[in-house]
């Protein structure tokens, strides 16, 4: 495997377990969030108090209020032009329609960064939800439950420069490109709100992990036939140029959601399974009363 191949091999992820200090358990206001030795940006003493300046806004953040433009720099602006560049014609070739549509509405610009303050707008006008900046560490059933109410909980940091197209932690091109994309689909933020009513229904840590597998065999994960070809809505297919490819490699299954509860998967390579419905119509029907019915 050469060296860009293992690099796209990592571009995805959806491990939301950033380590960050919680604000009162910290003393030094400096080093709120905690990068692992092995991470790109560990050397980098810019890009380490440009992550806690970004992660200082999520946590002064409150609800309702704008939120605070991001301080990424020319680098930064870079690392969105190559992932664009790659992106496009992936999106073309493997995105769904429901995704294009979606997408052509928040008309990203090639050349910078959105701000989640202008994303949030967008999608906030388009289905209601609402996108809030966090600063890393969200519990997975904090981050499902403020999907019942229509709120997204979103990082806002983008990935080191070093590795444009590989991150370790789920960072601002998959929260908008994948997350904020969908959202923008009516019947995808549906979804999301109806997989956030389900969980607050859930009681058994064992019932809570079958859904969040299934969250993640459809809304991050998912791929249906389209005119006889494969592809993707899932947000953690359509944020990487590299996963997008690499689908077409995995075993497909037809989407039963009960066997997507067991599937277990690892979110640190590409998905060797993946849950194909027959169209987007039946995906949203059968995810959509399978949620309703969830006790
Ligand atoms: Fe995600």
């Amino acid at each position: 495997m050469t060296e860009h191949e293992s690099s796209l091999l990592l571009d995805h992820v959806d491990m939301r377990l950033v380590s960050v200090e919680a604000d009162e358990a910290i003393a030094d206001r400096n080093a709120i969030v905690q990068l692992d030795p092995d991470h790109p940006g560990f050397r980098d003493q810019e890009y380490r108090a440009r992550r806690n300046q970004i992660a200082q806004i999520a946590m002064n953040y409150r609800p309702g209020d704008a939120i605070p433009d991001a301080p990424y720099t020319p680098e930064e602006h870079q690392v969105w032009r190559t992932i664009w560049k790659a992106l496009q014609p992936a999106h073309q070739k493997h995105a769904c329609v429901e995704y294009l549509k979606a997408l052509k509405q928040l008309k990203f610009e090639p050349d910078r960064i959105p701000q989640l303050r202008e994303v949030n707008e967008k999608v906030q006008a388009i289905s209601g939800f609402r996108l809030e900046p966090v600063a890393g560490l969200v519990q997975p059933r904090v981050f499902l439950e403020n999907l019942a109410n229509g709120v997204f909980l979103c990082t806002q940091y983008i990935r080191h420069h070093s590795t444009p197209l590989y991150t370790p932690e789920p960072d601002v091109v998959h929260e908008i490109v994948g997350h904020g994309v969908t959202l923008a689909s009516e019947r995808l933020a549906e979804l999301n709100r109806l997989f956030g009513e389900a969980v607050k229904r859930t009681a058994s840590s064992e019932s809570l992990e079958r859904l969040s597998r299934i969250y993640w065999f459809t809304i991050e994960f998912g791929v249906l036939r389209e005119a006889g070809r494969v592809k993707a809505y899932g947000t953690g297919l359509l944020s990487s140029a590299g996963e997008l490819e690499e689908m077409h490699h995995a075993e497909l299954r037809p989407l039963v959601l009960e066997d997507a509860s067991c599937e277990q998967y690892d979110p640190t390579h590409f998905q060797p399974v993946l849950f194909c419905a027959d169209s987007f119509a039946a995906m949203h029907q059968m995810v959509k009363e399978y949620l309703i019915r969830w006790s």
